[in-house]
């Protein structure tokens, strides 16, 4: 089995590379910057496509869409969540995933039955609007809406998607007063990852199992 990973050098995207490696996978994780992992910043479409390419003859049984950022915590509803600030928050967490998944649709369709799998927040789900983090929430609805529509696309050529919740992890993102480390979420993720099929494509799910509302 092969896995891919994006933003696989620290936080949750780190712990599931670790737990997959630990149990025998071959696993592609990848971080933007220069490290030992392979180099790919989902907001440069140049180094997407240069991954890709140069794994050109490797099926991928799962494509993980982890990288994500989370700047407008706390920003100021009268005067903050500037320009830019959008621009790259959607750049990372709706064109990046998207890019990523165009980039890997040939690996994965190599694979007898690929998967994908956004890692989005419930704060992406319509169902809960305590105001704050329109960045981020609005770019984790978008990364919700774009698996749905993956899912219904990619159905009949036998590629199952699956939108999931992680939880509130103990992360750079997530805090230290946060609910669950990083390993609690890796491991749930996995067991979810391992039971998206065709037969619950486009589900929404939590790092516990638990489906959640759109
Ligand atoms: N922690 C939580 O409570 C929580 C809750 C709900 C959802 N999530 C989601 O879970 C995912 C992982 O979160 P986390 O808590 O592990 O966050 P994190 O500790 O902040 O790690 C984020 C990862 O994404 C990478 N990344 C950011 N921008 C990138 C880019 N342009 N190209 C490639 N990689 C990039 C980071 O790389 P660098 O080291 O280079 O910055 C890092 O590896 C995110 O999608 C996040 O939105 C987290």
């Amino acid at each position: 089995m092969h896995v891919l990973i994006t933003g696989a050098n620290r936080g949750i995207g780190k712990a599931m590379l670790d737990q997959y490696r630990a149990a025998g996978a071959d696993v592609t994780g990848t971080q933007r910057g220069i490290g030992e992992l392979a180099t790919m910043d989902v907001t440069d479409p140049a180094s997407v496509t240069a991954l890709a390419t140069s794994m050109a003859d490797t099926a991928i049984d799962l494509l993980v869409c982890n990288a994500g950022v989370y700047a407008d915590k706390g920003q100021s509803l009268d005067d903050g969540y500037p320009h830019q600030m959008w621009a790259d928050g959607l750049a990372t967490n709706v064109t990046g995933a998207f890019l990523t998944v165009q980039a890997f649709l040939p690996h994965l369709r190599r694979a007898k039955a690929g998967k994908i799998a956004i890692i989005a927040s419930q704060m992406g789900s319509d169902t809960r609007a305590p105001g704050g983090s329109y960045i981020y929430r609005a770019s984790k609805a978008a990364a919700l809406n774009l698996g749905r529509n993956l899912a219904t696309d990619l159905k009949a050529e036998g590629i199952s998607v699956g939108i999931y919740h992680p939880g509130w992890v103990r992360t750079d993102m997530g805090g230290a007063a946060a609910e669950i480390s990083v390993e609690e979420s890796a491991t749930g993720l996995i067991t979810r990852f391992a039971a998206l099929s065709p037969a619950n494509t486009g589900c929404f799910e939590t790092w516990d199992g638990q489906q959640h509302p759109y």
